[in-house]
């Protein structure tokens, strides 16, 4: 694999400290790593491959000399810096700014590897709760075509960052002494900086902002980006919850398929997919959770069993680290994928 010069701008978030990980494990020679961030973060130092490396402040010159960008900044950050670097680098962006605009690929290797090869210098790396439910649906819905989903999220603080993880750590110090006010839902906490209600020893059906239907913009992800991935028009009506877990989505999914599709045929499409690893023989207690999950590179999936009253519908639960098949191994994935095939 060609040796390339890499940037991470939000070198010390949630995903950007989990990249700088997975760079680590993973066979990409580079000719230099520059972590990047706000000017928070000056004089700040990130651990790589044994080394503390300094974080460089965001700024037109810090991207010189850099062959790929990794960014895993909020919205805002990579619309404002992206213009100004695309012509220079390429990018690969785990934000949601440019996932559903028609020139930029939206990739998951393991799904549609080819999309990337037509990028203009910006490939976007897909949402984490939209992964968690793709990669068990891929196998099955190009064996069987999926033409409805209807789903339930179970989705970790760390989907929210670091500010998501401290708020759920600290509201937990607080309330671990104050069992009856936690028993009578009376609890009086400060107002946390990710989530809008205490999710300690709780469970928020809002992840994203409310539109005019009610519908957040974490559900329509999940949906358009999906159908773009795909290239499909499955319909797919989510709900998208918030729970105090740390690590790990986790996806509760009813699909209906064109054709009849048994548990048995579902198993064997899972079992052979990349990017997927099958734990389902319940009478052993063998099913996927968000726990089991953290930390391994794939989706895990199981609970698979048919509808009986729709012949061609079945259920499964998927649960996927949020971090890194979700967001930091996808993104590094992409980086792999277009050094290999020379798509730089
Ligand atoms: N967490 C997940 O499970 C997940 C999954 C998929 C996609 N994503 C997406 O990935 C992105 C990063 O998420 P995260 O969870 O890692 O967030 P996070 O923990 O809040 O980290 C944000 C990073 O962005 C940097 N940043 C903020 N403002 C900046 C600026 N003006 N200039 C340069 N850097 C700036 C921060 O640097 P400072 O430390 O200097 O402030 C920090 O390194 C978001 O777009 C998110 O939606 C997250």
């Amino acid at each position: 694999m060609k040796a390339v010069h890499i940037a991470v701008v939000g070198a010390t978030g949630a995903v950007g400290r989990e990249v700088l990980r997975i760079l680590e494990e993973r066979d990409v020679t580079l000719l230099g790593l520059r972590p990047i961030a706000s000017a928070r973060s000056e004089g700040k130092t990130v651990p790589f491959r044994g080394e503390d490396v300094p974080v460089t402040v965001i700024s037109e010159r810090a991207f010189d000399g850099v062959d790929l960008v990794i960014w895993d900044t909020p919205d805002e950050v990579a619309v404002e810096w992206m213009p100004k670097v695309r012509d220079r680098v390429v990018n690969i962006d785990n934000s949601s700014a440019f996932r559903l605009y028609e020139d930029v690929p939206l990739v998951v290797p393991e799904v549609n590897p080819e999309s990337a090869r037509a990028h203009k210098g910006l490939v976007a790396n897909p949402n984490c709760t939209m992964m968690t439910l793709l990669m068990p649906l891929a196998p099955l819905h190009r064996a069987a075509n999926a033409r409805r989903v209807i789903c339930s999220s179970y989705q970790s603080v760390s989907g929210a960052g670091v500010a998501g993880v401290d708020d759920l750590y600290e509201q937990l110090e607080k309330l671990l002494p104050e069992r009856e006010a936690v028993r009578r839902g009376l609890v009086d906490l400060p107002p946390g900086r990710a989530f809008v209600h205490p999710i300690a020893f709780n469970v928020i059906p809002h992840v994203g902002g409310f539109d005019s239907a009610g519908t957040t913009s974490e559900e329509r992800r999940v949906a358009s980006e999906t159908r773009k991935i795909l290239g499909s028009d499955t319909e797919i009506f989510a709900t998208t919850v918030r729970v105090p877990t740390v690590v790990g989505h986790g996806i509760s999914a009813w699909v209906e398929f064109e054709r009849p599709i048994e548990a048995d045929e579902a198993r064997a499409l899972l079992k052979a997919a990349d990017g997927v690893t099958l734990e389902d023989d319940p009478k052993t207690n063998r099913y996927p959770t968000t726990l089991q999950s953290s930390g391994i590179d794939k989706a895990m999936v199981g609970r698979v069993r048919n509808d009986p009253a729709n012949t061609n519908a079945l259920g499964f639960f998927s649960a996927c680290d949020n971090l890194r098949k979700g967001a930091a191994l996808n993104a590094v994935q992409i980086a792999e994928l277009l050094i290999d095939k020379n798509w730089l």
